[in-house]
């Protein structure tokens, strides 16, 4: 296997599901008795901007009553000892990996804890609940969001991540089931890199035949031991 200098890992819904965080797609993958498709659209904000609002002021709420657990750890730890090239994208709109310390870090997704002005594009920290309506500092107009890229709409920094996979020697996917394009698609990329590529999941994903390998578990004990072992080959 060539060298690896230069890493990408994608992390998802699974990576935070040991936090406490439920997953989207697994059997309790509903919020509030909502299929994320009926409250992550812009069809939906529009429709019912309380409803939406209050889906995310909870999901922002519960950060509060969970942690990062070891599989974030871990990649905090790679963060900080790794010393070639490190883009971790998460899809996840929580915080956990900043809070377990990583830097080298992207949400696609957007964040629980930003809003969005959908007027002006500005984005400001957001901690507590953010009622429709409610003001934008920068412009004033009533029309911050939730900072989060819903179903249809386009996700962030696809140049950075073009970029990083363009350059990458190992692509990591953790936790995600490959049901959500681009992300899904970032393991082809990389194939056509001529990258190393593997999945650490609790089952196959989708594009489980696309990694050169799989190793199946909880994240919580496959990433600490896969960390362990890329930081004492480095
Ligand atoms: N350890 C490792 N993997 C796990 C664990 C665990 N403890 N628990 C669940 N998983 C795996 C599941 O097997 C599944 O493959 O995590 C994956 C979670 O899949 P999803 O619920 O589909 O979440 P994700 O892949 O992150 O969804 C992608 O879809 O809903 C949109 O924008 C949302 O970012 C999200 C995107």
């Amino acid at each position: 296997m060539r060298a690896t200098r230069n890493i990408v890992i994608l992390t998802g819904a699974g990576v935070s599901a040991e936090s406490g965080i439920a997953t989207f797609r697994g059997p309790g993958g509903l919020w509030e008795g909502h299929r994320v498709e009926d409250v992550c659209t812009p069809e939906a904000l529009r429709a019912d901007p309380a409803l939406v609002h209050r889906f995310y002021d909870l999901r922002r709420a519960a950060l509060a009553g969970v942690v990062p657990n070891a599989a974030h750890h871990a990649l905090a730890t790679l963060d900080r000892d790794w010393a070639g090239g490190l883009l971790i994208v998460t899809q996840n709109v929580d915080d956990l990996h900043e809070r377990a310390g990583a830097t080298r870090l992207l949400h696609i997704h957007g964040a629980l804890g930003s809003a969005l002005c959908a007027a002006c594009g500005a984005r400001a920290p957001q901690t507590g609940a953010l009622p429709p309506g409610s003001r934008c500092d920068s412009c004033g107009s009533a029309a911050l969001r939730p900072d989060i890229v819903f179903f249809g709409e386009i996700p962030y920094e696809m140049d950075r991540i073009v970029e990083a996979i363009g350059a990458c020697d190992l692509f990591v996917s953790i936790g995600t089931s490959g049901a959500v394009y681009p992300a899904a698609g970032f393991v082809e990329w990389a194939n056509d890199r001529g990258a190393a590529t593997i999945e650490l999941n609790l089952e196959r994903s989708a594009g489980s035949e696309q990694f050169d390998e799989s190793r199946l578990g909880p994240a919580s004990e496959l990433v600490p031991a896969w960390v362990a072992e890329i930081l004492a080959g480095q």
